[in-house]
């Protein structure tokens, strides 16, 4: 299958190709385009280890063997599209199988990949995403709010669908996870795994003629979560199977940039239209597109930093959460020493004497200031952060 870079003639005009991750005997990285073709051949195309996200709504396999009715006798807008045809689940897991193996070699060493589906499928994905290798951070549930009722009252109405998260290998030690913007998102309550959020209705639905264009048509609220959650401003989010276009149309509007891809025609048309008619976001600081600078993400600072800049100075005394009975002396190598004489870094002597199992020594030890107060000395490692910063924007 060939690979086409936006397969419509208004697409071409487009394309505009990353250069950060391009090596030279590989194809440079079509931003912002919808790429038309079988994602497992235009995946292959695809530079290796170049995009931070990837969000998979894959064909679910329903296979849906009657046409469904309401009581009322009008035909339900089912899900039996030639896209969700497979001859057997053999075929099925092969095909799952080729392209989450793709998106393995796509995807950065620090990315994370989400899946979505139902129960007629996200078992067998979840399988075959351990065999691949890929380690699972969350598993999270979406409570669809406004479910379709079961209409023949012979089941559970199906109310939710789960969302796979995964990072590449059990070791990758680095991946995006905006924990406080997901607090934030949450009115300041640590996000849960179940998110209780509609299906995609109203005027964000996309229609020809009345009728929908797509039968599965994913809610922007579900993709915002997911795209703010694990992805910083400025990362390529892909998406091997676009529809209309949802995680696009998020990407643009929270500053991220998208690579689709789809097979259809028509479905590439809705989504371009869409994602062409979104403004992208006028200021773009990081705070505002949600990447909140915390201590955590903030660059690793050793207490040592504190002697070498002047700070501190060793034989200095700490105090232990203020108290003039627990102290310790500074020395010059950035470790500390008790009154009786246990040495080491200023969490484990922290721990010793506060006897505690764990300390985070910057948030409590105090240093003399020259007014005589008592001050945490993370503060004085804020004051060389910032500095740095200062140094960095300015240079
Ligand atoms: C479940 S829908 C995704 C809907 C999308 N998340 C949205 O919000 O509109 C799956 C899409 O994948 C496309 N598709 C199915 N098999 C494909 C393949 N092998 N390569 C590329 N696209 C494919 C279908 O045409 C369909 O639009």
């Amino acid at each position: 299958m060939m690979f086409i870079i936006g397969a419509l003639p208004q697409l071409e005009s487009k394309s505009k190709m990353a250069k950060s991750s391009v090596k030279s005997n590989q194809t440079p990285l079509p931003i912002d385009c919808i790429l038309k073709g079988d994602s497992r051949d235009v995946l292959n195309q695809l530079p290796e280890k170049s995009v931070d996200l990837i969000f998979a709504d894959p064909p679910y396999n329903l296979q849906l063997q009657n046409t469904l009715v309401r009581p009322n006798l009008t035909e339900v807008d089912a899900v039996n599209d030639e896209w969700d045809k497979f001859n057997d689940f053999a075929t099925y897991d092969q095909f799952t199988r080729d392209w989450l193996l793709a998106c393995r070699r796509v995807l950065k060493d620090t990315g994370t990949l989400w899946v979505i589906g139902s129960y007629h499928n996200i078992y067998r994905v979840g399988s075959i995403l351990q065999d691949l290798g890929y380690w699972f951070l969350n598993d999270v549930v979406w409570v669809k709010t406004n479910p379709m009722p079961n209409f023949r009252g012979v089941r559970f109405t199906n109310a939710h669908e789960t969302l796979l998260w995964c990072k590449k290998s059990k070791d990758q030690k680095k991946y995006t996870f905006n924990y406080h913007a997901m607090k934030m998102a949450n009115d300041e309550k640590q996000m849960r795994s179940d998110w209780e959020l509609a299906l995609c209705t109203g005027r964000e639905r996309l229609t020809v003629n009345g009728e929908k264009l797509h039968t599965t048509q994913k809610p922007e609220a579900l993709l915002y979560r997911v795209i703010l959650s694990s992805t910083n401003p400025g990362d390529i989010v892909l998406d091997p199977f676009f529809g209309t276009g949802t995680t696009g149309a998020v990407a643009k509007k929270l500053g991220r940039h998208f690579i689709g891809i789809e097979r259809e025609d028509k479905y590439i048309r809705g989504a371009q239209a869409r994602i062409d008619a979104i403004t992208a976001p006028l200021i773009t600081d990081d705070a505002v597109l949600g990447k909140i600078e915390t201590k955590r993400s903030a660059p690793r600072l050793a207490f040592s930093a504190l002697l070498e800049n002047g700070l501190l100075v060793p034989g200095q005394t700490l105090f232990f959460n203020h108290q003039p009975d627990k102290t310790a002396t500074v020395l010059a190598d950035g470790s500390l020493r008790s009154s009786d004489g246990e040495r080491g870094s200023i969490h484990k002597i922290g721990a010793y004497i506060g006897n505690q199992t764990a300390c985070n020594g910057w948030e409590h030890w105090y240093y003399e200031t020259e007014q005589g107060n008592l001050q945490v000395i993370d503060f004085l490692r804020e004051k060389i952060r910032k500095a740095q910063q200062h140094v960095n924007e300015s240079s």
